[in-house]
C-alpha cells in the first residue's frame, strides 16, 4: 500500500528542520529556479500547461491556462497572489505544507513569477495562523539573502519582491476577489466575475491567483518535467496531490498520493476506522470528499477514485481533498448544523440568498437537532437549500446547502428520529469527536 504514496511535497518533512534554507538546498531546494531561469518565461508557461496542473484549491482550474490569460505584457505592474487562506472546515494541507517546506512555497512562487512576468508576489495568509506567518516572513528573508529574491534574482537581470500578508480570519477572504479587496484594504467582498482576476486582479492589474499547493508543485514540474507530472493521476487529472485524513480513522494525518487514488486505499494506509471506547469496531457512516462544502459521500463510494472527473460523475466534488470521515457514533443532523453555523457566521452579508438562507437553515436545524424536527421541515430545509443554489453571488452559498442536501438524501430518516445523541454521552470519557 505504501507502494501508493509520491512523496515530492511532503518529501523532506521528517528532515531535520526542514523549514531552513540549509535543509532545503540540501535536499536540491532552489535547483528548479536556476532551470527555470535559464528558460523562456513562455516556454514555463507552456510546460505547466502541458503538465495538466490544476488548481489544488479546490476548484481544479488548469493553472496553464489561467497563466495563459493574462493579456501580453505592456511593461506595467502584473501580480501573482498566492491564496493561503486555508479556511475550509477540515481542510488542512497548505498549513502543514507552509509550516515544514516554505521554501519549496517561495520558490514556487519566484519561478512561477518569472513565468507570468511578475515583479511583485504576495501570499495571502488566513489572520489566525501567526506561527506560519512567522515561518513565511522568515523564509522569504533567508530566500532574500541568498539571491532568490530581490533585485536581479541569481544575477538573471529578473527582479522580484515577494510580500507576505496576513489577513484578519475571514473565510469568504479566500475566495479570490475578495482576497484582493482585502489585500487592497478594504473590506473583504468577492467582486462581480468577469472580469477575472487574469484580466482585472489587484489595483486592477492582471493578476494571477493560485492556491499554496499549485505553486508548490511547480518546481517539481520544472526540475522532473510536464510528462512526468502528466504520467501520474489520471488522464484529466494529472498529478499528484496532499489528501488530508482526519476524523474516527486510527492514523489522521497527510498522505501524498496520485489523483485517482480511492479512499478505501487511503483508508487502509490511515489504519482503518479507530474502533469505539467499549472495543466495537468502528464503521464508516459517512464522509467529505473536499471539505464541508461538498457533498458527502458514505460506504458505497469507497471505491470512487478521487480525481476531479469521478468525484463529480459520483455526486460530489473532489475540492480540497479533505476528507473527514465519521463513525456510527456521529450524528449527522448535528455534523450538518455544526457546519451551517460556520456558514451563516461566515456569509459576508452581501447578496440576500447566501445571507438570509444561512441564517434560517440554522434556525430549522436546530430545531431539528433538539427532536422537534417534521417532515415539513425536512422540506423547508430542501426548498431553502434549493432558493440559495445557484442564486447566490459566490461559491459560499452555494457549498453552504451541500451538506444539507446531500444528508437528507442519504440520511432523512435521521432526520425524523428525534435522536441525536453525541458520541461524547454515548461515551463520556472519549473527548476527542468534536461531534
Ligand atoms: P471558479 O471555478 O469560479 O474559479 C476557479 C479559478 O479559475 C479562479 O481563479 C478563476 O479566476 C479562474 N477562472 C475561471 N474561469 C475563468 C475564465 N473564463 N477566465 C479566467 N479565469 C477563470 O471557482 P472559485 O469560486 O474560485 O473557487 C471555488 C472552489 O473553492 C470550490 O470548488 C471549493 O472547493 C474551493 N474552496 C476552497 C477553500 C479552501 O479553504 N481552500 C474554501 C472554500 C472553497
Ligand atoms: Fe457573501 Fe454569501 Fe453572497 Fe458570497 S454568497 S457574496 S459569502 S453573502
Amino acid at each position: 500500500m505504501v507502494d501508493m504514496l509520491t512523496p515530492v511535497l511532503s518529501a523532506t518533512w521528517d528532515a531535520d528542520r526542514p523549514w531552513t534554507r540549509r535543509t532545503y538546498e540540501a535536499n536540491g531546494g532552489y535547483a528548479a529556479l536556476r532551470t527555470a531561469l535559464g528558460m523562456a518565461p513562455g516556454d514555463l508557461v507552456d510546460a505547466v500547461k502541458k503538465s495538466g496542473l490544476r488548481g489544488r484549491g479546490g476548484a481544479g482550474f488548469p493553472t496553464g491556462m489561467k497563466w495563459g490569460f493574462l493579456p501580453p505584457d505592456d511593461g506595467k505592474p502584473r501580480y501573482l497572489v498566492v491564496n493561503a487562506d486555508e479556511s475550509e472546515p477540515g481542510t488542512c494541507k497548505d498549513t502543514p505544507l507552509m509550516l515544514a517546506t516554505p521554501h519549496l512555497l517561495v520558490e514556487g512562487v519566484v519561478i512561477s513569477s518569472y513565468a507570468i512576468g511578475a515583479n511583485r508576489a504576495f501570499i495571502y495568509l488566513r489572520g489566525e495562523e501567526l506561527h506560519v506567518y512567522r515561518r513565511l516572513l522568515q523564509a522569504v528573508e533567508e530566500a532574500r539573502e541568498a539571491g532568490y529574491v530581490g533585485t536581479d534574482v541569481l544575477g538573471s537581470g529578473f527582479d522580484l519582491d515577494v510580500v507576505v500578508h496576513a489577513g484578519a480570519g475571514a473565510y469568504i477572504c479566500g475566495e479570490e476577489t475578495a482576497l484582493l479587496d482585502s489585500l487592497e484594504g478594504r473590506r473583504g467582498q468577492p467582486r462581480l466575475k468577469p472580469p477575472f482576476p487574469a484580466v482585472a486582479g489587484l489595483y486592477a492589474r492582471p493578476t494571477v491567483v493560485n492556491n499554496v499547493e499549485s505553486i508548490a508543485s511547480v518546481p517539481s514540474i520544472v526540475s522532473k518535467g510536464a510528462d512526468w507530472f502528466a504520467g501520474l493521476g489520471t488522464e484529466k487529472s494529472t498529478g499528484y496531490g496532499l489528501f488530508s485524513v482526519s476524523g474516527h480513522v486510527k492514523h489522521p494525518g497527510q498522505y501524498e498520493a496520485p489523483l485517482g487514488i480511492t479512499m478505501r486505499q487511503l483508508l487502509e494506509l490511515a489504519g482503518g476506522m479507530r474502533d469505539l471506547p467499549d472495543g466495537t469496531p468502528g464503521e464508516l457512516k459517512f464522509w467529505t470528499p473536499g471539505g464541508s462544502s461538498t457533498p458527502l459521500f458514505t460506504a458505497e463510494h469507497l471505491d470512487v477514485p478521487l480525481d476531479f472527473e469521478s468525484t463529480m460523475q459520483a455526486g460530489s466534488m473532489l475540492g480540497t481533498r479533505a476528507l473527514q470521515m465519521f463513525d456510527q457514533t456521529t450524528s449527522v443532523v448535528r455534523a450538518v448544523l455544526r457546519w451551517t453555523e460556520f456558514y451563516a457566521h461566515e456569509s459576508c452579508g452581501k447578496c440576500t440568498p447566501c445571507r438570509e438562507g444561512t441564517y434560517w437553515l440554522v434556525q430549522v436545524l436546530r430545531r431539528i437537532e433538539a427532536g422537534k424536527g417534521t417532515e415539513e421541515d425536512v422540506d423547508t430545509l430542501l426548498d431553502t437549500c434549493d432558493n440559495i443554489l445557484g442564486r447566490s453571488f459566490c461559491a459560499l452559498g452555494d457549498g453552504a446547502t451541500s451538506p444539507i442536501t446531500s444528508a437528507v438524501k442519504y440520511f432523512r430518516d435521521e432526520f425524523l428520529s428525534g435522536t441525536h445523541t453525541p458520541a461524547w454521552e454515548l461515551f463520556p470519557y472519549e473527548r476527542s469527536s468534536v461531534f
